[in-house]
């Protein structure tokens, strides 16, 4: 394989790290982390040893919803830094040898876009209003809603504008969605996607890449008649037309070299994931199964088998998500019960069920080590190489999900996994910055801070730097063996003799033959402890004489 082939398929084995910009690293003392603060740490993303970053929208934005309500697409927040900020980072990564993936929020904008200003200004039936997707309310002066649906965050998905016009948001209502068949909104995003490309942004990852395309032909169903089932007949989520896009946005990723890439976050049914995946169109596509399954020998097993497969037909590679800005973190999950209420955990501020917190470290260790060793691309979420649970305690004040407000407080929504990371045990926000910290941190902070970890054998920081510096050893290949194993263990392996098996059951299990090169807790003897993953290498043959 030439460097200029291995670096076009670069994303098909990447570890990516998710970057959620407000919590990572704060450089004034404003509480609110910036784009310096994550230059700052490139280094500490160096030696972690991920592929590429991915950014979560730094975009100017009110926060209505984390950021993923953008005023303006081709500008930089400036509580988070400057365009020439935003360079200086993608230098600097790029000098470490890491790639930048950045968020697309294709769906929607903000209310506080140009354009959405320009069509309330403009009034109904106006060519602004076009641009999105209004409709007359009913009633005798449009005081009812154009359709009973709700919003993914809760509450309707109409929002009224006073002169009976109504506009459709599917998440929060500063969320107003495009109306994808209006020529200006194709154009302007093409120009986005130029925009970062031009700016030696690598890849981008497409917010809600299943919902711009929508038949919103009269009459709109009611709520109950919406199709549960997607496979293309839902009126806006998961339409065969909005693969159109994606292939007009495949011509300009491919007009760059070497080409960018793309990875669609789609909540559909694994089967229609490969469309997503396709080298047609975005390339590659989440697979969230892992997110969904406990910690648990078959399911874990049967996700793997499923998604090679989907990804092989897709021509795509892979991708394995633990954990991410959006749920609870896999420390936390794998810390509770089978099958718990996470909602009901969260309200109770994490205290019922009662958490096995060192239980939930071991198993989301072990599931890291099970995902490090899949062939296709992982993607990590900042403060996991910590070992950070949930902070599951945030008093209801300094909630700022739109989940909590939008549920009337039946859900505390996803703020917990958003807390700003410790870097270090003492001083301010516990070295976050030098001021305060927009969510607020809890004092055990200092016991899974950075610099607690760096150079401790068996922490958590040094375990993934370990576990992605040996992954690097392993050979490029999509292949995967299974094993057969015991009933709770799961074993396979990869060319080059690699063996990877995890124990998910209560009992230890023997060592497979080779040696150790990664365990995620401690083999004991010739034996592996319940929750652990163990990669072995085939011992070499001595040398013939
Ligand atoms: C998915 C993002 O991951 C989530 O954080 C956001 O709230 C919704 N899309 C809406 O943009």
């Amino acid at each position: 394989m030439s460097e200029r082939t291995a670096d076009r398929d670069w994303w098909r084995h990447a570890v990516v790290y998710q970057i959620y910009p407000r919590s990572y690293a704060d450089s004034d003392g404003d509480g609110i982390g910036d784009l310096p603060g994550i230059t700052s740490r490139v280094p500490h993303l160096a030696r972690l040893g991920v592929d590429a970053v991915w950014l979560s929208p730094f975009y100017p934005s009110a926060l209505a919803d984390g950021g993923y309500d953008v005023d303006d697409h081709r500008a930089v927040d400036p509580r988070i830094g400057t365009l020439e900020q935003f360079d200086e980072l993608v230098r600097t990564l790029h000098e470490a040898g890491i790639k930048l993936v950045v968020d697309i929020v294709p769906n929607h904008s903000s209310n506080r876009h140009a354009w959405f200003r320009q069509a309330l200004a403009a009034g109904p039936g106006s060519p602004e209003r076009e641009r999105y997707v209004f409709r007359r309310g009913g009633g005798a002066d449009g005081e009812l809603p154009p359709s009973d649906w709700t919003a993914i965050f809760g509450g309707p998905a109409w929002e009224p504008v006073g002169d009976g016009d109504w506009y459709l948001h599917l998440f929060a209502p500063e969320q107003p969605d495009w109306n994808w068949d209006h020529p200006d909104v194709r154009a302007d995003h093409l120009r986005t996607l130029r925009f970062w490309a031009d700016r030696g942004v690598d890849g981008f990852r497409i917010d809600v890449a299943m919902a711009l395309a929508k038949d919103l032909t009269e009459p709109l169903p009611s709520a109950a008649d919406l199709a549960d089932v997607l496979d293309g007949d839902h009126r806006f989520f998961d339409r065969d037309e909005v693969h159109d896009i994606y292939v007009e946005w495949r011509r300009l990723f491919d007009e760059y070299d070497p080409p960018r890439t793309a990875v669609a976050e789609a909540w559909v049914p694994a089967h229609r994931r490969t469309r997503y995946a396709s080298p047609l169109g975005l390339g590659q596509a989440f697979n969230f199964d892992l997110l969904q399954a406990g910690f648990d020998a078959a399911a874990f097993r049967r996700v793997v088998t499923d998604n090679l497969r989907f990804a092989r037909e897709a021509d795509s590679s892979s991708t394995w998500v633990l954990s991410n800005h959006d749920v609870v973190r896999h420390a936390s999950r794998y810390a509770l019960p089978a099958g718990a209420d996470l909602d009901a955990w969260l309200l109770s501020d994490g205290k019922d069920p009662e958490p096995d917190t060192g239980g939930g470290l071991r198993r989301a260790r072990a599931a890291t080590a099970f995902v490090l060793a899949l062939p296709g691309s992982a993607y990590l979420y900042q403060g996991e190489e910590l070992g950070l649970p949930e902070v599951a305690d945030l008093p209801a004040a300094a909630l700022q999900d739109p989940t909590w407000l939008r549920s009337q407080g039946a859900q505390k929504g996803r703020d917990g996994c958003r807390v700003p990371l410790p870097w270090t045990a003492a001083g301010p926000s516990f070295g976050f910055g030098p001021g305060g910290s927009h969510l607020p941190q809890p004092s055990w902070f200092a016991d899974v801070a950075a610099d607690r970890q760096d150079g401790v054998p068996g922490s958590t920081l040094e375990f993934y730097r370990e576990a992605l510096a040996q992954r690097r050893r392993l050979p490029v290949s999509e292949e995967l063996t299974w094993v057969p194993a015991p009933e709770g263990v799961v074993q396979f392996t990869r060319p080059g003799g690699w063996t990877c098996l995890t124990n998910f059951g209560p009992d230890p299990v023997e060592l497979p033959a080779g040696r150790v090169v990664l365990c995620s807790g401690q083999v004991r003897g010739n034996l592996v402890p319940a929750d652990t993953t163990v990669w072995l290498e085939a011992e070499q043959a001595p040398p013939s004489r």
